[in-house]
């Protein structure tokens, strides 16, 4: 039952804020192919060979190495399914990367001709699958070993440093084109915060942001709000600076704990927390559920819970001053100014009227940061019955969402 639990928390874990619960009275049919290690044997192939080749598709593993150590895997698509004679070099990439306690694999969930990565192979592009450290096919290092706490000692502060440059000077490197860059949820926040600060403006074309997560202010579910809220105690007292695994004893611990709360509903979590997801497909839940959630760190987990408690967007705070003092020269930690991304950038955005995570009052502060922003770059989308997980896994989220990403690219071309 508690291994049950797991599998629907895992669901919610889709979302990013997920620090939060454990269903025990959720029922649940889905059938899970895990050995005793949590790990199904015939999901470690890698994305390509499990995921991508198997529908017809060309697909290469590569790795790209942070200039802080951490070795990260990218699968490349280079065509559509029916091609072989274009020539490749022409092609524009596009860069998917996924939200927290989720890997690349998220975005390949559903049938070929429903899945993200493979319409725009589809449609001429050169797709490239990100996959953040600490998650899968990214747990390597040149020097540490992901059992040394170590390892995890970052936030999403450092995959706006690291990760996501090394991965763009990798694909421009490659291609020598700009790039198309299209995230989700955790994905969008740190391109948001990257662009603030001119980063990857150089290699960049457009980006096209599905869920963004900005402000989370209006996180409108009390139970992800009360675990933020208890997030900084409860998490360090238990789990130190480490390894957070969604699959792991000690989150058990909390989220028993949390479920004990008696505002707590842990029955129905993951409409608690990523909202009303329309348009799931039970057998694609089910193909999730074998595939996630992946690792981040307690670290990472605690930055966005400060993004809730304290609703700024700003860098990591350690809370004392003079570890403050000590990493940026000042008391409390930088803010990430929006306003400061360049007005010109061609932007897409695309948010859901049942996002429990990405609450529309919260993008509607994030859409006002951008009020300057140059009316004919910037394209907005709002899909009212959409919640967080049916923009990468939604059966129809092709027709009413990817159609639009791709008209968008188009236009940029
Ligand atoms: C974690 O990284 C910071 C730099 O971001 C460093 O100051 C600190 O000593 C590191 N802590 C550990 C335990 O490695
Ligand atoms: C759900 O997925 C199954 C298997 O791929 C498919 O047969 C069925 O038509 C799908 N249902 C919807 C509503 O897309
Ligand atoms: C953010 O940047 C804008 C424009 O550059 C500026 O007007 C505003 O004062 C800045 N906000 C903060 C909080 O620094």
């Amino acid at each position: 039952m508690v291994f049950l639990g797991f599998m629907q928390f895992s669901v919610l874990s889709l979302c990013f804020i997920v620090l939060t619960t454990f269903p025990y009275q959720a029922s649940s049919r889905v059938s899970f192919g895990r050995n005793q290690n949590g790990v199904n044997p015939h999901l470690d192939d890698g994305i390509c060979a499990s995921a991508v080749i198997v529908h017809g598709y060309k697909c290469q593993e590569l790795q790209v190495t942070t200039k802080d150590g951490y070795i990260l895997s990218l699968q490349r698509i280079p065509e559509g399914r029916l091609e072989g004679r274009n020539d490749v070099s022409r092609k524009q990439p596009v860069i998917l990367q996924h939200g927290v306690l989720v890997d690349g694999m998220t975005w390949l969930m559903n049938p070929p001709e429903q899945d993200l990565p493979l319409i725009l192979a589809d449609h001429g592009f050169d797709v490239w699958i990100a996959n953040t450290r600490g998650t899968r096919h990214s747990r390597r290092h040149v020097s540490l070993d992901p059992s040394n706490p170590a390892f995890w000692n970052w936030s999403w502060d450092e995959l706006v440093i690291y990760d996501l440059p090394a991965v763009f000077d990798y694909v421009f490197s490659q291609t020598g084109q700009k790039i198309n860059y299209v995230g989700h949820s955790l994905g969008t926040l740190i391109a948001l915060a990257s662009f603030s600060e001119g980063k990857l403006i150089n290699q960049l074309k457009s980006a096209a942001l599905l869920s963004p997560i900005a402000y989370l202010s209006h996180m409108n579910t009390a139970l992800g709000v009360i675990a933020a809220k208890s997030f900084i105690g409860e998490i360090t007292t238990l789990f130190g600076l480490a390894e957070f695994n969604p699959k792991g004893l000690p989150v058990d611990a909390f989220l028993k704990s949390l479920c004990a709360d008696p505002r707590i509903d842990c029955y129905d979590l993951m409409t608690a927390l990523t909202g009303k997801n329309c348009c799931l497909n039970s057998s694609t839940v089910e193909r999730f559920l074998m595939n996630e959630p992946q690792s981040t760190s307690t670290k990472n987990m605690v930055h966005l819970a400060q993004i809730v408690r304290h609703g700024v967007l700003a860098k990591f705070n350690y809370v004392r001053p003079d570890y403050n003092i000590m990493h940026y020269g000042e008391i409390f930690p930088p803010i990430y100014n929006l306003s400061n991304i360049p007005h010109d950038l061609p932007l897409f955005i695309s948010y859901g009227g049942q996002d429990a995570l990405s609450d529309v009052r919260d993008v509607e502060n994030l859409l006002d940061r951008l009020k300057f922003h140059d009316v004919d770059k910037r394209s907005i989308q709002f899909v009212k019955d959409y919640a967080h997980a049916d923009y990468i896994m939604g059966f129809n989220a092709k027709d009413i969402v990817y159609n639009s990403v791709l008209s968008f690219f188009n236009q940029v071309l």
